[in-house]
C-alpha cells in the first residue's frame, strides 16, 4: 500500500490499477504539464479559424500562454503570446484581429504578424544597448515545432521528436475519415466552440470517451426519452430519425454494445472505435450527399470513404475527434481538479446543407454543455474528483478484460468491447512521458 507520495513515479500506475494521487496531486499535475503537455504535440486549431491575416485564436499548451495567427502571406504561425519587453500577453482575448500587427497595449512595441519585432516608440533610448530590431531576442517567440495535418493545425514545445503525422501513427485516419467525407476534400470549422470548465481532472474526460461500459448507465435517462418520442415517429412515419437514433442507442444491452465495438491501441496513447453507428442512411439528404461526393470522387472511392468505419479517436493528449460527425473536443488543463474543455464541429467542404444539420443536431443533442448526456458525463467527473478524496482507498479499478486483450506488436486490440484497453492504453502512455 502507497500511503505516502512515493518517490518513483512509476509506483503510481500499475497495469491493472492507478493511483488516486495521479489525479489529485498537484505536483504530479505540475510534472504532467511539464513532461507531457510541454513535450508532445498539443492540438492549436484549424486552420479556417483563422481565416484573414491578422486573425487570431487564444490557447494554452500546458502552463504556456500561445497565439495561433494567419501573417500577410497567408501563413499560419504559433507564437508564445508573450510581449519580450515586459511580458504582458499581447492578445488579451480568446479571439479577434489584430490587424497588420501585434501592439503591445503597454509601450506600444509593433511586431509583425509572424512576430518579428517591427518598432518601438522612440527607438533612440536604446542606443548602445543589446536591443535592435534585429535582434531574436527581442521578437516574439515562435513555438519551436508546429505542423499542420489536413488543415488541423498541432504545436510543440520540444525541439526534437516525433514529427507530427509519426506521432499520429495511424491514427490519422481520424483526421483522414472526416476531410475525405468532404465532397471537397477539406472541413472548416464553424467558427466558435462551447467552452466548459470542468471541474474534475483531465484525464477523467480521456478515459471517459472509450469508456464503452457507461453509456447505458450514465445515459440510460436520455437514452429512453429519446427511444420513446422516436418509437411514436416512427410508428407515424416508418421513419427513425437520426437525431433521436443517435441517443436512443444508450439503451442498447451491455452485450450489444460488447459486440459491436473495437478498440485499437497505439503507443503514444491515442485510440481508434470502431463500430457503432453505420452513418450510411438511405434518407434524401444522404442519398443526395453521395451524389455530391461521386461527382467529385468517383463511385468506387465514395463506396471507400463511406465504408470507414471510425466512431471515435482519442489523441492522447487532450484531443477527442469523432469524424464521421465532425466533432473535435479539446482539453486545456487548468489545475488537478479543473480543466478546460473546448467543444468543436466541422462543416463538409461541398457537402449539402443538411448533412451539416445532422452534424449540429449530435453537436447540440450528445457534446453540448446543454444536453443531459454531456451534464451526466460533467456530474460523474466532479463526484469522481470528489470520490477520491478518500485517503483509505487509494486505487482505481482498470481490471475489465486486463489479460485478454491481443497485444499485436505494440498495438493492443480490444476483443471485446467493453475492454478497458484505452483506458490502460493512456497511463501506458503516462507513464512512457513522465517518466522519460
Ligand atoms: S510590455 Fe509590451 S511594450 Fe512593454
Ligand atoms: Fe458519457
Amino acid at each position: 500500500m502507497i500511503k505516502q507520495k512515493p518517490a518513483n513515479l512509476e509506483q503510481l500506475v500499475e497495469p491493472d490499477r492507478v493511483h488516486r494521487l495521479c489525479y489529485t496531486d498537484q505536483e504530479i499535475f505540475d510534472l504532467e504539464m511539464k513532461n507531457i503537455f510541454e513535450k508532445t504535440w498539443v492540438y492549436a486549431g484549424h486552420e479556417s479559424q483563422v481565416p484573414k491575416p491578422g486573425d487570431y485564436w487564444t490557447f494554452d499548451i500546458g502552463r504556456q500562454p500561445m497565439v495561433l495567427i494567419r501573417d500577410k502571406k497567408n501563413k499560419v504561425h504559433v507564437l508564445y503570446n508573450r510581449c519580450p519587453h515586459r511580458g504582458i500577453k499581447l492578445c488579451a482575448n480568446i479571439h479577434g484581429n489584430t490587424g497588420d500587427a501585434f501592439h503591445c497595449s503597454y509601450h506600444g512595441w509593433r511586431f509583425d504578424l509572424d512576430g518579428k519585432l517591427d518598432s518601438i516608440p522612440h527607438l533612440k533610448g536604446y542606443d548602445g544597448t543589446r536591443l535592435s530590431l534585429d535582434n531574436p531576442e527581442f521578437s516574439m517567440l515562435p513555438a519551436p515545432r508546429m505542423e499542420s495535418y489536413r488543415g488541423f493545425v498541432f504545436a510543440s514545445l520540444a525541439r526534437t521528436g516525433q514529427s507530427l503525422p509519426d506521432w499520429l501513427g495511424p491514427s490519422k485516419a481520424g483526421f483522414d475519415d472526416m476531410c475525405d467525407r468532404a465532397p471537397d476534400g477539406e472541413v472548416e470549422v464553424v467558427p466558435n466552440c462551447y467552452r466548459v470548465i470542468q471541474q474534475s481532472n483531465w484525464k477523467f474526460f480521456m478515459e471517459n470517451q472509450l469508456d464503452v461500459s457507461h453509456p447505458m448507465v450514465t445515459h440510460e435517462s436520455t437514452g429512453r426519452a429519446a427511444l420513446e418520442v422516436e418509437d411514436k415517429i416512427f410508428k407515424r412515419t416508418g421513419e427513425r430519425p437520426m437525431n433521436y437514433h443517435m441517443l436512443s442507442a444508450f439503451t442498447w444491452p451491455t452485450q450489444r454494445w460488447n459486440e459491436l465495438l473495437q478498440t485499437a491501441n497505439y503507443p503514444n496513447g491515442h485510440s481508434v472505435l470502431g463500430g457503432y453507428m453505420a452513418l450510411r442512411p438511405k434518407d434524401p439528404d444522404s442519398l443526395a450527399y453521395e451524389r455530391a461526393l461521386t461527382a467529385k470522387v468517383g463511385e468506387k472511392r465514395m463506396n471507400e470513404i463511406l465504408s470507414v468505419n471510425i466512431h471515435h479517436v482519442i489523441y492522447y493528449p487532450c484531443l477527442s475527434v469523432q469524424s464521421p460527425l465532425q466533432q473535435l473536443r479539446c482539453l486545456r488543463p487548468v489545475s488537478p481538479g479543473r480543466t478546460l474543455s473546448e467543444i468543436w464541429h466541422f462543416r463538409l467542404k461541398g457537402a449539402p446543407e443538411a448533412i451539416y444539420q445532422r452534424s449540429l443536431w449530435y453537436y447540440n443533442l450528445v457534446n453540448s454543455p446543454s444536453t443531459m448526456v454531456n451534464a451526466d458525463d460533467l456530474e460523474n467527473w466532479n463526484r469522481i474528483q470528489r470520490g477520491l478524496q478518500a485517503e483509505e482507498m487509494e486505487w482505481l479499478s482498470f481490471h475489465r478484460n486486463y489479460g485478454q486483450d491481443t497485444i499485436d506488436g505494440d498495438v493492443i486490440r480490444t476483443r471485446e468491447g467493453l475492454s478497458e484497453a484505452p483506458l490502460r492504453n493512456q497511463f501506458r502512455a503516462w507513464k512512457k512521458y513522465m517518466t522519460a
